[in-house]
C-alpha cells in the first residue's frame, strides 16, 4: 500500500482529455450473433453500446487524441512535459509497449522518460499515485498520465460472458504543481494477491507464450470469474475510498462526485448505496461505452465535467478496482 498524504507536496491534476472511437457495436447487433439479449445485458451490466476499434485503426492513436486534448487544455506546452505514463493492460505491442509510440506520434522531446504501466481497470489511478509521488520526489515537475485500453482485441466475441463487457477507449491527464484547479487532496493505491486470479488473459505472456491455433484456446482471451470480480470491486472501492477521505480529514458529506470504474452499473450502485451516497452524486456514462478498463475514469470525468456536474471547487473521489486485484482512489478538488 502506498499513500500520500504530505498534502504540501500534492501536485494537481490540471486538465482531462479523452477519445473512444468512432466505431459502436450496439446490444442489438450483438443479439444477431450471439445467444444474448439488449434486456439480459442491460439488466445485468447498465451496458447499451460500447466503442470498438476497426482493424485498421492503431490503440495508440487513442492515447494520442486523448493527450493532445489534455496537453491543450492545460497551461503546459507539450515540450515542458517531462515523463509520460502510460497505464494499459494490453499494449499495442507486448515489446515496447505502447508509450513509446504515443510520445512518438505527440512529437514530444525525444530524451523524455515514458513507460508503461499495468495495474488491471485501477492503471489510471495507479499512475496518477505514481506520477503525484514522482513529481513530490523525483523532480518531475509537468507528468502526461495516460489511460489506453483496447480489450475488443483480446476478448473472444463467440464467448457472451465477457465480450459483451467491454469496450475501447482512452484518457488523459497532465499532472503538474502549477495552475489552482485539480488539486490532489490523497490518493492511494493497494493490491490483494490473494485474489490475482480474479480476471485473467493467461496466453500470450511468457508462462504461455503465443501459438499458432491460439484463436481457438480459451486462454489468450479474457476470462473472469464474475461473482468473484463483483464482491471484490465494491468492497475494494469502498474501502480505498475510505483511506483517501480519511487521509485527507474530510468524510463523504464532503465529496460533490463519485467517479468510480464503469464496469457494471450494479457495481457502481451498489457502491454508493454501500458508501450511503446518493447516485445523483455519481457519474456513470458505462450505457454508452462499457468497461474501457483504465479509460473509464478519465472518460466519465471529463463527462462529468462538460455535461456542468462537476463544477470548480468540487471535491471529487476517483476509485477503481481491476485485475490483479489492484485497486486504488484519489481525492481532489477540481
Ligand atoms: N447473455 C445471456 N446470458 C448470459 C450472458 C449474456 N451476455 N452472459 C452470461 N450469460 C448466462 C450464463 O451463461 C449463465 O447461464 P447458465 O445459468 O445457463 O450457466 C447465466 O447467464 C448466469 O450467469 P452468471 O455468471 O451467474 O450471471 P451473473 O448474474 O453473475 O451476471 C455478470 C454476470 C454480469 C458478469 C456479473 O457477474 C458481473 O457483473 N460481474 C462483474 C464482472 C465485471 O463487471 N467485470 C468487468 C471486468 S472486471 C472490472 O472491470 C472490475
Amino acid at each position: 500500500m502506498t499513500e500520500s498524504s504530505d498534502k504540501e507536496t500534492l501536485p494537481n491534476i490540471l486538465s482531462i482529455g479523452a477519445a473512444v472511437p468512432e466505431g459502436v457495436v450496439t446490444n442489438e447487433e450483438l443479439e444477431k450473433t450471439l445467444d444474448t439479449s439488449d434486456e439480459w445485458i442491460t439488466s445485468r451490466t447498465g451496458i447499451k453500446r460500447r466503442h470498438v476499434l476497426k482493424e485498421e485503426e492503431k490503440p495508440s492513436s487513442l492515447g494520442v487524441e486523448a493527450s493532445r486534448e489534455a496537453i491543450d487544455k492545460s497551461p503546459v506546452d507539450p515540450e515542458e512535459i517531462d515523463l509520460v505514463v502510460v497505464a494499459t493492460n494490453v499494449s499495442d505491442m507486448p515489446i515496447p509497449g505502447s508509450s513509446p509510440f504515443i510520445v512518438k506520434e505527440l512529437g514530444l522531446s525525444r530524451d523524455i522518460p515514458f513507460f508503461d504501466l499495468k495495474a488491471g481497470c485501477s492503471g489510471f489511478l495507479y499512475a496518477v499515485d505514481v506520477a503525484a509521488n514522482m513529481i513530490g520526489g523525483k523532480g518531475y515537475a509537468e507528468i502526461l498520465v495516460i489511460g489506453l485500453e483496447a480489450l475488443s482485441r483480446v476478448v473472444n466475441w463467440d464467448d457472451r460472458s465477457t465480450c459483451v463487457l467491454f469496450g475501447d477507449g482512452a484518457g488523459a491527464a497532465v499532472i503538474s504543481k502549477r495552475g489552482n484547479r485539480g488539486r490532489i487532496l490523497s490518493t492511494s493505491i493497494y493490491g490483494d494477491p490473494s485474489k490475482a486470479n480474479l480476471i485473467k488473459v493467461e496466453g500470450g505472456g511468457t508462462r504461455l507464450p503465443p501459438a499458432k491455433g491460439s484463436e481457438e484456446d480459451e486462454r489468450y482471451y479474457i476470462r473472469m470469474e464474475g461473482k468473484g470480480v463483483f464482491k471484490s470491486a465494491v468492497n475494494m472501492m469502498k474501502r480505498s475510498s475510505l483511506h483517501v477521505l480519511e487521509d485527507a480529514g474530510l468524510d463523504l458529506s464532503d465529496v460533490d462526485w463519485i467517479v468510480p470504474h464503469q464496469a457494471n452499473i450494479r457495481i457502481i450502485k451498489q457502491l454508493a448505496s454501500s458508501l450511503g451516497v446518493g447516485m445523483d452524486r455519481v457519474v456513470v456514462n458505462v450505457d454508452e461505452y462499457a468497461n474501457t478498463s483504465t479509460a473509464t475514469i478519465p472518460i466519465a470525468f471529463k463527462e462529468g465535467i462538460e455535461e456542468g456536474s462537476i463544477e470548480s471547487g468540487d471535491v471529487v473521489l476517483l476509485t477503481a478496482f481491476g485485475a490483479g486485484a489492484a485497486y486504488g482512489a484519489t481525492l481532489l478538488e477540481w
